[in-house]
């Protein structure tokens, strides 16, 4: 199973105020990517146009799925999930007064996700034991850290081929983000997915990242093709290091 995402030149406004400006990116088969960029630099507006909920002004977005090459843009968010591909949004989104189990089941909605429900539930209680003994419990009673845990398992009930991971370290206390950040690296080995992971935390990002991207004022401004080309970068030392 094979899937690569590619982006080239994509703009994308918000009535006047362009968000994405010339970007091109590309996530081959089976890597981690990481989307580097602080606040309001186009991360979430390049996730929402790959989903199809933000049509791009201009440029292209594909993918290439067990070598079937899709255009997404112009395609409605449903067919774009029907094609293989999760988002973990930023925020997380989750229904607080269900339950963890009636969360994870709506991330299942997919239509070839139907029939693998059971073994993706399954698949969701063994790689988060904690979710399992919680899946009663209203969703908006549980910590932050579990709160992404099933943000997390919601994404992986689609079986996605592609996931798309938003500031998953967004409100959570530091050791979270760590273990929060390790699950991804292990849902990735596991389901052999193809991950493009925004974020801010550039320590975290580059621990499971196999290369990145550093967007500034939704352009791509550096581009490293390793973590320790990414950490050696003037840009990426001036912005996130302090250096
Ligand atoms: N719904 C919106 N309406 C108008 N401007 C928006 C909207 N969402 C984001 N923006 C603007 O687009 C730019 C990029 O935002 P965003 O993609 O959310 O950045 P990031 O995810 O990197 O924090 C920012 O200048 C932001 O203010
Ligand atoms: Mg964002």
């Amino acid at each position: 199973m094979a899937a690569s995402l590619l982006i080239e030149d994509v703009d994308a406004a918000y009535g006047a105020v362009r968000a994405l400006d010339g970007v091109s990116l590309r996530v081959d088969s089976g890597e981690t990517v990481a989307l580097l960029g602080t606040n309001g630099n186009g991360k979430t507006t390049l996730m929402r146009c790959i989903l199809g909920l933000l049509k791009p002004t201009r440029g292209r977005i594909s993918v290439t799925i067990d070598g079937v090459t899709t255009d997404l843009v112009g395609r409605s968010p449903e067919d774009i999930v029907n094609l293989g591909i999760a988002i973990v949004p930023e925020g997380r989104r989750l229904f607080p007064r269900l339950s963890v189990e009636e969360n994870l089941l709506l991330g299942a909605y997919r239509r070839a996700a139907r029939p693998s429900i059971p073994r993706h539930l399954e698949f969701c209680y063994e790689a988060f034991p904690r979710l399992k003994e919680r899946r009663s419990q209203a969703v908006g009673s549980m910590s932050g850290g579990e709160q992404q845990m099933v943000a997390l398992g919601r994404a992986v009930m689609c079986a996605p081929k592609i996931l798309l991971v938003d500031e998953p370290s967004v409100g959570l206390a530091p050791i979270l983000v760590a273990r929060t950040i390790e699950k991804i690296a292990e849902l990735k080995e596991k389901l052999g997915l193809t991950v493009l992971m925004a974020e801010q935390n550039f320590h975290q990002a580059i621990r499971i990242a196999d290369r990145g991207y550093v967007l500034v004022h939704g352009h791509v401004e550096f581009q490293g093709d390793s973590p320790a080309a990414l950490g050696d970068s003037e840009l990426v030392r001036k912005f996130y290091l302090g250096l």
